[in-house]
């Protein structure tokens, strides 16, 4: 089953105005300069930012997306986002249930795959993050943790091309602590064999699955060689150019 891998930035909170212009129009310039490149590249820098991307990239191949997005249309939410506005500003993707929202926000899975839910509505591809902490991997738990929160998360009406999942060990995000080949492709795999129960194998066989966590232009390649890894879910190393950009040469 031949999939395209996504190659998504994570800026998180970095960035500033010029940086942030700076970054986006050096990674569109690179695509554009690249039309035979294999993957598809996101960036996904803070909401302020989002439109001073969208005009960096415009023209090139390269997608935006947001981090997060509030799983209502409209109204008195002070502070958060609609998937529409993402939409409107210039995205195409939104980044939900990311461990650092699950914890610093102490997001639930039923409130991820509500949010999940608005993206698909507004036009928008929702990317799924899931991933154990070093306590559950320790304790054995990893499976199921992952299995239970893609349950919990995946949006009603998922498919191929509307979702994506990440997988994100919570130890290994910016730790510079990456999982191993074996652990990866477990993790994967068996979260391929959960999206076959709960989406059919047609669609699970087509959907992307990311891997995050330490993603590097070093480490890039063999994990995004294994079988069930459709690309990178990348915070640090999505800051540079050279390195984004080496990482979507390690995909495509
Ligand atoms: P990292 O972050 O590449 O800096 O480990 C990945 C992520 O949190 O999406």
């Amino acid at each position: 089953m031949s999939r395209i891998p996504l190659i998504a930035g994570n800026w998180k909170m970095n960035g500033l105005v010029a940086d942030a212009t700076a970054l986006a129009q050096g990674i569109a310039a690179k695509a554009k300069a690249a039309p035979a490149l294999g993957c598809q590249l996101l960036i996904c820098p803070p909401f302020p930012l989002l439109g001073v991307a969208a005009t960096a990239v415009a023209g090139s191949p390269v997608a935006v997306g947001g981090q997060d997005c509030h799983a209502k249309v409209s109204g008195a939410h002070t502070g958060d986002t609609s998937a529409s506005l993402l939409k409107d500003v210039g995205c195409s993707y939104v980044i939900l249930g990311h461990s650092e929202r699950r914890t610093d926000h102490a997001e639930t899975d039923s409130q991820v795959k509500a949010k999940a839910e608005a993206a698909l509505a507004a036009g928008l591809v929702a990317i799924v993050c899931i991933g154990e902490t070093l306590a559950q991997r320790d304790a054995g738990q990893t499976i199921e943790v992952n299995t239970s929160q893609l349950r919990g998360s995946l949006p009603a009406g998922a498919n191929a091309e509307n979702t994506v999942i990440a997988y994100e060990p919570v130890w290994a995000i910016g730790t510079g602590r990456v999982a191993t080949p074996d652990q990866a492709q477990e993790v994967h795999a068996a979260i391929r064999a959960e999206l076959i129960k709960l989406i059919g194998a047609d669609e699970a066989g087509k959907m992307r699955i990311l891997y995050g966590g330490s993603m590097k232009p070093d480490n890039a390649a063999q994990l995004i060689a294994l079988p069930d890894v459709d690309g990178g879910l990348i915070g640090g190393a999505s800051l540079k150019v050279d390195d984004f950009w080496a990482i979507a040469q390690a995909a495509g």
